[in-house]
């Protein structure tokens, strides 16, 4: 069992456009509940969530690893753009999300890397993923013609645009645990990616604190 202070922190913050159920997939993966109704989000609105005991694999080695997730709902409206900018930089993973009924929110998806890379010069090397999801599966078994974006083009978009494929995904018909595992894989590909540098400044951290040296600087924003 983890004590809870050794876990490794990452933040992932949810990117897309607005009404493509950013706000529906973190409720859904945080309380469990679906919202029909929901309200445009203001601002931003965040969330932790626990994973204890994934298995990574660190050079070829299984390791089990535990984690607090801290999740940023951010706001899709171009208004709130400069807000979301500030959490695009101080993120591990930014989970991209598009509605597969809507087109334009998945032509969208090039702006909101432009958005991401205005942050981050080059997030195809940088310690950074992205996941790309479509949304709204559940509307498509209802009726096949709602289909706007086929699972092939979202495929290609994220091998074009070096982005990590999350597939697709309703917020409504998958339940907490669907999610969960879902997000886990982005955990472990993070973790993979830049485990060693994090928990090093974990425990960076752990050694400025107990010698009560300075702290360190403030992350630059973007
Ligand atoms: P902003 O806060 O404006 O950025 O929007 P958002 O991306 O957070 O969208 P939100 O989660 O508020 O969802 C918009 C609408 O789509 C709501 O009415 C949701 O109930 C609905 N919705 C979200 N996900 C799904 C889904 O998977 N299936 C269906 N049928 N409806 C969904």
């Amino acid at each position: 069992m983890s004590d809870g202070n050794n876990n490794i922190e990452f933040k992932f913050s949810f990117l897309g456009d607005s009404m493509v159920g950013k706000t529906t997939i973190f409720k859904k993966l945080t309380t469990g509940n679906f919202q029909s109704k929901t309200l445009s989000t203001v601002g931003v609105d965040k969330r932790t969530i626990k994973y204890e005991n994934i298995e990574v694999n660190i050079d070829g080695r299984p390791v089990n690893k535990s984690f607090d997730i801290s999740l940023f709902d951010t706001a899709g409206q171009e208004k709130f753009r400069a807000i979301t900018k500030n959490y695009i930089n101080g993120s591990d993973g930014i989970i991209l999300i598009y509605d597969i009924t809507r087109r334009q929110s998945f032509e969208n998806i090039e702006m909101w890397l432009e958005s991401i890379t205005d942050c981050l010069e080059d997030y195809k090397n940088s310690d950074y993923l992205i996941m790309l999801l479509g949304n709204k599966l559940d509307l498509i078994k209802e009726d096949e013609n709602r289909r706007e974006i086929t699972t092939e083009e979202g495929e290609k978009k994220s091998k074009d645009c070096g982005l990590y494929w999350g597939g697709e995904c309703s917020a409504k018909d998958f339940s907490e645990s669907d999610f969960k595992d879902l997000f886990a894989n982005l955990v472990k590909k993070i973790y993979e990616k830049v485990g060693d540098k994090k928990e090093a400044k974990n425990i960076k951290i752990t050694i400025i604190k107990s010698s009560n040296q300075k702290k360190e600087g403030k992350k630059k924003c973007c």
